[in-house]
C-alpha cells in the first residue's frame, strides 16, 4: 500500500502560508495536515476556521484537520464549512464520541479519532465502523518538534490488528516526531499516513528535500 505523506503546516512559515501550501503540492505531498489548538486541551494556540478557509483557497490537496480542542462539536461545523475534507477529534474530550463522529460525517467530512500516547486503543473499539481514520499520536499533542515516542510502535501495530480484524479500511495515521528514521518502523507497524512538520519544513535543503527524504525512507 502506498504511504501518504501529510506535511503539518504548523511548522511552515505562517507569513507566507499560501506559498508554502503551493510548494507542498508541487513537492508531492498527498494531504495537508492542519493542527487546530485551543490553549485548553493543549497549552498551545494555533489557528482556526478562517485560516483553514484561506488555505483552502490556495490548494486542491486534501485538508486533514486535527482538532486539539475541547468541545470539538462546537467548532467542527465551521471547520468543515471552511473546507476541511477530514476532521479528527480527540477521544479524550468526547464523552459522546459516536455522536461527534456522525456529526462530522453529516456535515460532509470524513471522521477520525486521535488518541494521546496514554489513551488506550480500547476507547475506539466500539466505534471502529464509524471512523475513517485513526490517529495514533506519537508525541503528546500541542507542539511540533518533539521526539517520537518509540513505545508507541506496539500501539500502532495493535491498532493495525484492530482495524484489520474489524474489516475497517480506515487510514492509520501517525503524528509527532516523524522523520526518515522513525517513519520506516511506523509504516512497518501498519501506519498508512505520515504527518510530518519539522522534518519536512525544517529540512536544511527545504521542504522539497524534506518530503523526498521522507518518501524515500518508506519506499
Ligand atoms: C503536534 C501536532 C503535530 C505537529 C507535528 O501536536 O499534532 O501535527 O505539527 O510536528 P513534528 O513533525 O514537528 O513532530
Ligand atoms: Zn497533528
Amino acid at each position: 500500500m502506498t504511504t501518504r505523506l501529510a506535511p503539518s503546516i504548523l511548522a511552515s512559515d505562517f507569513s507566507r502560508l499560501g506559498e508554502e501550501v503551493r510548494r507542498c503540492k508541487l513537492a508531492g505531498a498527498d494531504w495537508l495536515h492542519l493542527d487546530l489548538m485551543d490553549n485548553q486541551f493543549v497549552p498551545n494556540l494555533s489557528f482556526g476556521p478562517p485560516v483553514v478557509a484561506a488555505i483552502r483557497r490556495h490548494t486542491t490537496l486534501l485538508l486533514d484537520a486535527h482538532l486539539m480542542v475541547i468541545e470539538p462539536e462546537r467548532l467542527l461545523p465551521a471547520v468543515v464549512e471552511a473546507g476541511a475534507d477530514r476532521v479528527t477529534v480527540h477521544a479524550e474530550v468526547c464523552p459522546h464520541l459516536h455522536r461527534v463522529l456522525h456529526q462530522i460525517r453529516d456535515a460532509g467530512a470524513r471522521p477520525g479519532v486521535a488518541l494521546n500516547p496514554s489513551t488506550p486503543l480500547s476507547v475506539v473499539e466500539n466505534v471502529i465502523g464509524d471512523l475513517d481514520l485513526l490517529l495514533v499520536m506519537t508525541v503528546n499533542p500541542g507542539f511540533g518538534g518533539q521526539s517520537f515516542i518509540h513505545s508507541m510502535l506496539p500501539k500502532i501495530a495493535a491498532a493495525r490488528r484492530m482495524l484489520d480484524a474489524a474489516g475497517s479500511t480506515a487510514e492509520l495515521e501517525v503524528d509527532g516526531g516523524i522523520d526518515p528514521e522513525t517513519a520506516p518502523p511506523a509504516v512497518a507497524a501498519g501506519a498508512t499516513v505520515l504527518v510530518a512538520g519539522t522534518s519536512v519544513f525544517g529540512h536544511p535543503n527545504g521542504l522539497e528535500a524534506g518530503l523526498t527524504a521522507l518518501r524515500g525512507s518508506v519506499q
